[in-house]
């Protein structure tokens, strides 16, 4: 059993990633039913919340089925921070994270995300004022540190538990490295194995298969993983990695009426969180991923793209489970995609 504040979690949790335009409710519902143990909203500015919050406040929407669920804020100062904190507060999620991962440019230069890697006096500021302000557990999501010269994880993590967080996840890449490279575990091990710390440490990075999981959870020691990248477009790695961590044994990849299905659920989710227009945009670029390996499947691609009534849609995909009746899927190596691959730094 892993515990972050009062909330209890599998041994060995597996966490979906917090992922700007990827991670809303009705994605974060699909991972939960396919074995995420705790799914992370979206990164929201608490600026935007503070000043926009009807906006904002959507974002903040969970739906019961899909808890325990963090809502991810960032922001760089400390009074804003601790009052969206207090807004967060208001909705109940099962834990507040803070971002201090993220690398871009516009959010480092305000002072936040990954940007406060370079002045961990205010990293602990803005941490300790959010613990300050919410009875929510306080989460932390990072990276090792500014850039190779400068990787702080170690002491950041002792000084963020001494103001009270309660479990920190780890991205194995410092901020300059963006998605280059491959994600760096051996620093988090280090962490995790730092007899001052007692909160859960989470491992982040290009894991994509349940092999690469359970050499991770060996190598590493890790208190669990957060996964993003690999199951956009097959949340159904939750599962296999749970499956294989019990088991030992592979399982076989989603069939055709399992990925149909994973589309439909999406799309009714979508639907009933965006509404009829903006619930059918969203998912557009959902169904070709979930499909992703059918031969022939690109012949549907047009009507998936265009069609705008729900009801063509689930024809389309019914058409598509009559085609391929029968057809078995491979297994197929996971994809990483190098996000931020432009970014400028
Ligand atoms: C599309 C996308 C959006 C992301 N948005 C966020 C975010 O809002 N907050 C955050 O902490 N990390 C964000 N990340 C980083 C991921 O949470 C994660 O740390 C990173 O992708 C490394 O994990 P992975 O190798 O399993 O993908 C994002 C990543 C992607 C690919």
């Amino acid at each position: 059993m892993v515990q972050i504040g009062n909330i209890q979690l599998p041994d060995f949790p597996l966490l979906l990633a917090p992922m700007e335009d990827v991670s809303d409710p009705p994605f974060r519902v699909v991972c939960k039913r396919n074995g995420a143990d705790l799914v992370f909203t979206e990164f929201i500015s608490s600026e935007g919340l503070i000043r926009d919050a009807i906006r904002c406040r959507r974002k903040l929407d969970i739906y019961d089925e899909e808890r325990p669920t963090g809502i991810q804020l960032f922001g760089g100062d400390e009074e804003r921070l601790a009052l969206a904190a207090k807004i967060v507060d208001v909705t109940q999620p099962e834990l507040l994270d803070i971002n201090f991962g993220c690398p871009v440019k516009g959010i480092v230069a305000q002072g936040a995300g990954a940007g406060v890697l370079r002045d961990v006096d205010l990293m602990v500021r803005l941490t300790e004022a959010c613990v300050k302000s919410t009875n929510l557990p306080v989460t932390v999501k990072t990276r090792l540190g500014w850039d190779d010269d400068s990787k702080n994880i170690e002491e950041v993590a002792e000084r963020l538990q001494d103001v009270g967080i309660k479990a920190l996840t780890i991205h194995g890449r410092t901020r300059c490295q963006l998605y280059k490279g491959e994600a760096d575990w051996s620093l988090i091990a280090k962490v995790k194995n730092n007899p001052r710390i007692h909160i859960p440490i989470f491992g982040n990075g290009d894991i994509n298969s349940p092999q690469k999981a359970l050499e991770y959870k060996n190598r590493y020691g890790v208190d669990g993983i957060m996964i993003g990248r690999a199951v956009i477009g097959y949340p159904w790695l939750f599962r296999e990695i749970r499956h294989y961590l019990q088991t030992g044994e592979l399982l076989p990849a989603p069939t055709v009426s399992e990925r149909v299905d994973v589309c439909k659920q999406q799309l009714h989710k979508s639907l009933q969180y965006k509404g009829p227009v903006a619930g059918i945009y969203a998912m557009r670029g959902h169904y070709l991923r979930y499909l992703k390996g059918l031969p022939g499947v690109k012949e549907f691609r047009t009507s998936l793209m265009t069609l705008t009534d729900p009801e063509a849609i689930a024809a389309v995909l019914d058409d598509i489970l009559v085609r391929y009746e029968g057809y078995t899927m491979e297994r197929a190596p996971i994809e990483l995609v190098n996000y931020h691959e432009n970014c400028p730094l």
